[in-house]
């Protein structure tokens, strides 16, 4: 029989989502346009005008929060829909009563509000000005911007998230609206954007830690956890080299305050220049997380292409390979929870000191609704294997102080509209019909539920 007495009494049990992928109040009450707003309408499944239209059911949902028995809620801000201009020229007030009532509903409901300021929804009006990320001015708009949210919620939020994925990002630079004539200036400019995205958060890091003591703030990095293609020597460097080019170099940036030098191996193979000053390079040391944030969904089994790319983006170089052993998304992304508690304990060997939020983890699955109930057994078993692992993590040693599945409710995917589903709970709608948005419990809300409740799994 297991013991649950390894997680910690005040273990922040929650769940995930993100301003555009739940919101809906697209185009009302003074929003302005984002990247994301751009971006989905162009695509081939529903847009996030509507979303799930938490914007107008925050009600309901805090209610189910509250019965899910959720501990945390993490969800982002809307930058365009307090800034719609993306700096300080205009205010929109609707929108910031909105996180106003939003964040006084989760105190009030005793559910600890973990806040994201950025999560895919970069303002258009400041693409269309200087390109984004790709210009230095972005660095003074995102800082400004992240003033104003501490100013303004600083003393109701104690957990604070910065960029969510700058690294996903980085590798997919549509999602940031980064503009380029070709592929090869598109990774260049997507590079700068990067070290951009670094100072202006380092920036942040420093004037947060400075004046809101009792806060605390870290990237929300998406960390993959790389598997060699077989026991080779050879496959084995290639994979961890993988996780230091997607995933550690900026977890090294973000907590200890330098780029590594495989990372910038890794850009010059590319030819990729860095206009790096020392200033800038002081700015990054300066400026460091006093916690991180790690989305991790699976373990990938990477192969190399060996192909010469010079002006391609890294990942082109590698293919993924499926394991015969493992079970796996209709999107390809493997039930694979040991990783789980490896990838925790390569954060505690690099990172000792570091506390660890896990901000996102899930299973996707086209979930069907009948007789009002979904039966979503596979994510349900997804989240034995990983709760369980998550506990063997902090027997290790692990300073993991939560974890907030992906996600709370089903939301509108980044890539893949809205059939792909995470959440406890179920939206009826799909990409084409908006229907009544009404909301159902999926069977995986009541394992959850139970799961919080005995501050663990119960065998
Ligand atoms: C993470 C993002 O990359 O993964 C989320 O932070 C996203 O915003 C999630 O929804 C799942 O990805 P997708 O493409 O299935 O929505």
């Amino acid at each position: 029989k297991n013991s649950n007495r390894k997680f910690p009494n005040n273990f922040l049990w929650g769940a995930s989502t993100s301003a555009f992928q739940v919101e809906g109040a697209g185009n009302s009450d003074g929003k302005g346009e984002s990247v994301a707003d751009v971006r989905t309408r162009a695509g081939k499944y529903m847009d996030s005008s509507v979303s799930v239209d938490e914007y107008h059911h925050l009600d309901e949902d805090i209610s189910l929060m509250k019965k899910l028995g959720l501990k945390a809620y993490r969800f982002s801000i809307s930058w365009t829909r307090v800034l719609p201009n993306g700096d300080l020229s205009i205010v929109n007030e609707k929108g910031v009563n909105y996180y106003h009532k939003l964040i006084d509903e989760l105190v009030k409901n005793e559910i600890e509000p973990i806040v994201t300021m950025f999560h895919f929804d970069y303002p258009m009006a400041l693409v269309n000005k200087y390109n984004g990320w790709v210009s230095k001015k972005s660095i003074k708009d995102f800082y400004n911007y992240a003033d104003f949210l501490l100013k303004e919620y600083g003393d109701k939020v104690k957990y604070w998230l910065t960029i969510n994925e700058q690294n996903v990002m980085v590798n997919q630079p549509e999602i940031m609206g980064t503009k380029a004539n070709n592929k090869k200036e598109l990774f260049q400019n997507a590079q700068v954007s990067n070290i951009n995205m670094c100072l202006a958060q380092a920036e942040v890091f420093k004037m947060a830690r400075e004046r809101y003591r009792n806060i605390k703030i870290g990237p929300a990095v998406s960390y993959i956890t790389a598997l060699p293609e077989n026991g080779k020597s050879k496959s084995i460097l290639l994979a961890k080299q993988l996780e230091d080019y997607f995933s550690f170099y900026l977890m090294d940036i973000s907590i200890r305050g330098i780029i590594p030098q495989s990372y910038l191996n890794t850009l010059n193979d590319k030819r990729v220049h860095l206009d790096l000053s020392k200033k800038d390079l002081q700015t990054l040391k300066e400026g460091t997380a006093n916690y991180l944030g790690v989305n991790w969904y699976c373990t990938t089994t990477f192969k190399y292409k060996d192909k010469n790319n010079k002006d391609g983006f890294v990942l082109d170089d590698f293919s993924v390979i499926k394991d015969s052993d493992l079970d796996y998304t209709k999107w390809g992304w493997s039930n694979d929870p040991v990783g789980l508690r490896y990838a925790m304990q390569q954060l505690n060997d690099r990172y000792p000191e570091i506390e660890v939020l896990v901000t996102e983890c899930g299973w996707s699955d086209e979930d069907k609704l009948e007789d009002g109930k979904i039966h979503d057994e596979k994510r349900i078993k997804y989240f034995k294997g990983h709760i369980e692992q998550l506990r063997l993590a902090i027997k290790d040693g692990v300073h993991i102080i939560g974890f907030c599945p992906w996600s709370f409710i089903d939301l509108l995917s980044v890539n893949d509209g809205m059939n792909k589903r995470y959440g406890f709970v179920y939206v009826d709608r799909n990409n084409h019909d908006e229907k009544q948005l009404t909301r159902y419990e999926k069977d995986s809300f009541y394992f959850y539920q139970s799961v919080i409740k005995n501050n663990g799994l119960k065998f």
